[in-house]
């Protein structure tokens, strides 16, 4: 028998995530909710909204689901893993209690602080009397100013002095930015290196390290502009060596894993820990409960193994059981392409061509993102990241030249994306930590 599979979610992650999961001989029949005209080409569209725990709790246990898969966090934060697991259905990822991890920055930083595994010095503050006194008498700049709930990547405030830190703070506790979320911030020490994601699948028990990539949060090239979801990523990660590499395993990921279960919060799912490699060893930046989105796009297509019964296997604490990952030993490069506007008001509504051109290349994969079918059944802009391009190459230079060459032939009104993705890993200009 096959399995069925309930994958939630509409972005370029989840799209990437259909796919490979469409390519398994386990699959009996795959639902995503709601989707994207990407992910229409896997599975099946259901028209129910990825955080409504409650639609999708009954969807899946009338349709008999064996696996819940949810691709963004807020889900997770709101206990769809918890109302699933209720009615005896699998779920690759945690409770809400271990989704704290993303959910609040706060608790994450306390659970990281105790078990001593590397970060930023923060402290935590609810007052903002109490925020100034600590800005102006304990703390050294520049300084992160977090709101410490969910605020979609929005949430981080880069502090060069005491006037901007005090200004960021005081719009969160007192001034409703980011609102319920920036009622309790955390604000923590500068940080200097290089940014690495790091992904691991676990069940609690067993931990599977997942392949690592570089992430471009900046709008505009050269790292300038407003801080956005992602505009693409390499893969492997051009700063990490084999030896940082083993030190986040043991310094970061397993006693995480580890520290959740002493919580009482065991951990299941994906497991992101976004870190800067600083010249003291890796630090995390944050914890992500969900794979990174674009980081996800760059990762699948390097993916060689058959990704559902890794996903089933953590989902009910049989990782150990698994042979490990293999992986394409070539380099993914990704550009994301943004609407006009993004990220503070992307423009809807325009169409997109030359997908079919893009994807005629060979190792080409075009992710859908914010993009729907209009009433004549055009492909149009719906939203802030539209596509998501991933090229493989035999280095690293070639999969980016493969990945731009793609892009060349895709087209939308008012269309943004970096043309430095990746370009570290071209230019060497960034040292192996
Ligand atoms: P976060 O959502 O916490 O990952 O923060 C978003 C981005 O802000 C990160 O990808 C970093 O580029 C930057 N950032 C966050 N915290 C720090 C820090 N302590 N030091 C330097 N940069 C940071
Ligand atoms: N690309 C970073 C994230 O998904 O949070």
């Amino acid at each position: 028998m096959g399995m069925k599979v309930l994958l939630v979610g509409s972005g370029g992650r989840e799209h990437a995530l259909a796919w490979r999961l469409a390519a398994s001989p386990l699959l009996e029949r795959l639902w995503i909710a709601p989707g994207n005209p990407g992910c229409a080409a896997h599975g099946e569209t259901v028209p129910i909204a990825a955080d409504d725990v409650a639609g999708l709790t009954a969807f899946a246990v009338r349709n008999g689901v064996d696996l819940c898969v949810p691709g963004p966090e807020a889900p997770l934060v709101a206990g769809l893993a918890d109302a699933l697991s209720e009615r005896g259905i699998p779920t690759f990822g945690p409770s809400a209690a271990a989704a704290e991890l993303e959910g609040s920055k706060a608790w994450c930083k306390e659970l990281l602080a105790q078990h001593r595994i590397p970060t930023a010095a923060h402290r935590t503050f609810s007052r903002l009397s109490q925020a100034v006194g600590y800005l102006e008498h304990g703390a050294s700049f520049p300084c992160v100013v977090k709101a410490s709930g969910l605020a979609a990547g929005k949430g981080v405030v880069i502090c060069p002095d005491l006037p901007s830190a005090i200004e960021a703070t005081q719009a969160m506790l007192e001034g409703g930015r980011f609102g319920e979320a920036g009622t309790t911030v955390v604000i923590e020490e500068f940080l200097h290196g290089p940014e690495a994601s790091f992904f691991c699948i676990t069940d609690g028990r067993t931990l599977e390290m997942l392949e690592h990539c570089m992430d471009h949060k900046a709008l505009c090239d050269g790292g300038v502009g407003p801080n956005t979801g992602g505009m693409g990523a390499i893969s492997p990660n051009p700063a990490v060596s084999e030896r940082t590499r083993r030190l986040v395993e043991r310094h970061v990921l397993l006693p995480t894993v580890h520290a959740m279960n002493r919580e009482g919060r065991p951990f299941r799912g994906v497991l992101f820990a976004g870190l800067k490699l600083t010249t003291g060893g890796p630090k995390v930046l944050e914890y992500n409960v969900r794979f990174g989105d674009p980081e996800c796009q760059t990762l699948m297509p390097r993916l060689c193994s058959d990704l559902l019964p890794h996903l089933h296997a953590a989902a009910v604490g049989s990782l150990d059981e698994q042979e490990p990952l293999v992986w394409d030993e070539r380099p993914a490069c990704t550009v994301v392409l943004a609407a006009a506007g993004y990220p503070e008001s992307p423009r809807r509504g325009d169409p997109v061509s030359g997908l079919a051109e893009a994807e005629a290349l060979e190792d080409v994969h075009v992710f859908h993102a914010g993009t729907r079918l209009d009433e004549e059944g055009r492909l149009v802009t719906a939203g802030g990241r539209v596509l998501a391009v991933t090229a493989l190459g035999a280095d690293a230079a070639a999969a980016r030249n493969r990945a731009y060459e793609a892009v060349s032939r895709i087209r939308f009104e008012g269309m943004q994306y970096r043309t430095d993705i990746g370009i570290a890993a071209v230019e060497g200009a960034v040292r192996h930590a």
